[in-house]
């Protein structure tokens, strides 16, 4: 099985979850993407869902396979989000981010009852931080942000290159206009810690550490899909 068929078998599953009359959240990134054409099949088949996207780039995906789109002011309260990771640890806790929608995708996922993650077994670590941490930042003040950012870090014992994400010939800017930094730590053995004095930082306007957001995963591998449960 290859790595698009893995995505497949993770978004297969996760439908399972998805019911009639559902207000759903999805996902950016190429298994939400996988999820997006099979929620778009059983739209076709006549299922009845309302999906809040989580970046542009899925709500056009969305449009041009006729998945129907409310944006999140119009349904704030959404019954399941399903949307992949870069990184899945056995206590659900995700790195998320790597293609740049993590704001929204933790708005989202904090507006639904219940979210579901899709990966791959590749996708599944013991500590997180091997996949670089995004953090969203604003441009306003962003040397002085990155300092505050290496100054919580090193009070953690972390560090690592932070580097300013880039897209084609400038600096990679996210749906809300905002910039990504990219943070090298290797191992993030205190993933809570770290996520609150991220948010500590006024510059920093999200980061991709998601903790205690996931209620399950599906991880496909080879032979099939297994499940992962949040332990309560
Ligand atoms: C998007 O910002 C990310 O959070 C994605 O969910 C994550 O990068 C997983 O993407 P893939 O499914 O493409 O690996």
């Amino acid at each position: 099985m290859d790595a698009r068929e893995m995505k497949i078998k993770a978004a297969e599953a996760a439908l399972q979850h998805v019911e009639n009359g559902m207000r759903l959240g999805i996902g950016t990134g190429s298994t939400a993407e996988e999820f997006v054409r099979l929620l778009a099949e059983k739209v076709a088949g006549g299922l009845k869902v309302e999906g809040v996207p989580t970046s542009e780039r899925t709500a056009r995906l969305c449009v041009e396979l006729g998945v129907p789109l409310k944006s999140l002011d119009e349904l704030p309260e959404l019954d399941l989000t399903i949307d992949g990771a870069d990184e899945v640890d056995a206590s659900l806790r995700l790195i998320k981010g790597g293609g740049g929608a993590l704001l929204r995708e933790k708005i989202v996922a904090c507006a639904s009852q219940r979210m579901i993650v899709i990966a791959d077994e590749t996708k599944v670590v013991e500590t997180l931080g091997a996949f670089p941490l995004p953090i969203e930042i604003n441009a306003f003040g962003q040397i002085a942000t990155r300092i505050a950012v290496e100054k919580v870090a090193a009070r953690l014992g972390l560090s690592g290159e932070l580097e300013l994400r880039s897209s084609g010939d400038g600096l990679f800017m996210t749906d809300g206009g905002h910039l990504i930094l990219d943070a090298s730590f290797g191992r993030i053995p205190d993933a809570e810690a770290l996520s609150s004095q991220l948010n500590s930082i006024p510059g920093v306007v999200e980061h991709g550490l998601f903790i205690n957001i996931a209620s399950l995963a599906v991880i496909a591998g080879p032979s099939g899909a297994r499940t992962l449960e949040a332990k309560q």
